[in-house]
């Protein structure tokens, strides 16, 4: 069985909906960098392992994720999935992980890397806003698109309210790309290529749309 951490900074909604699924892998340990992150609660209450690294504790950041590599590997873990991490990592950490780390972003990637997706979205005037699922590498929000979840942009539509149905949406989509990892239908071969069901996947898989 494919053993999961879940890496938070905040409510971890997300790490619920991992949770929530019942995936074919089992989450063996939540890292948080907050020791007040909501997610702790959620893991407390699943009986998850958790542990509480404060990047602010450490030096250099290079300290910091070896902490996290150490109690990583105490847990023997094979997957690490990014729900809301808000920290950088080090060029070292990702190499360690490359291939086995995935994160979600609320935008669809390559488009709004980075902070504040649906005030970027809403001035731009797009019409179409998401989130995506992609492996993690060493550039931020840069791994190739796995999978992306569509939502319409409406003309009454607030930051707050598009914020609100990216995260509705991100529930959907997380879980089912973790379990496909989990089942061994995705295998990074480069930054550039994936392979999905032993094709090379052209194109971010399409989940959903709202
Ligand atoms: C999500 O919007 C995700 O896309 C981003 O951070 C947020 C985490 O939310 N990476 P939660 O902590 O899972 O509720």
């Amino acid at each position: 069985m494919i053993k999961i951490a879940v890496l938070v900074s905040g409510s971890g909604s997300n790490l619920q909906a991992l949770i929530d699924a019942n995936l074919s892998g089992k989450i063996v340990g939540v890292v948080s960098n907050r020791p007040n992150a909501y997610a702790l609660e959620r893991a407390k209450k699943a009986n998850i392992p958790s542990c509480i690294i404060e990047h602010k504790d450490f030096p250099t950041r290079e300290a910091f994720d070896d902490a996290m590599q150490k109690q990583l590997q105490a847990w023997d873990v094979d997957v690490v999935i990014l729900a809301g991490f808000m920290r950088i990592l080090t060029p070292k950490f990702v190499h360690a992980w490359e291939g086995r780390m995935l994160n979600i972003h609320p935008s669809l990637l390559p488009a709004y890397k980075g902070m504040h997706t649906h005030q970027r979205v809403l001035r731009t005037g797009d019409m179409w806003h998401g989130c995506s699922v992609h492996f993690v590498t060493a550039e931020l929000d840069a791994g190739q698109t796995i999978a992306q979840g569509v939502v319409q942009v409406q003309h009454h539509d607030t930051a707050e309210s598009l914020a609100a149905r990216v995260h509705q949406l991100e529930h959907v989509v997380y879980p089912q790309v973790v379990e496909l990892l989990c089942q061994g239908h995705l295998l990074y071969q480069s930054n550039t290529q994936i392979l999905y069901k032993g094709k090379i996947l052209k194109d971010p898989l399409q989940i959903c749309q709202i």
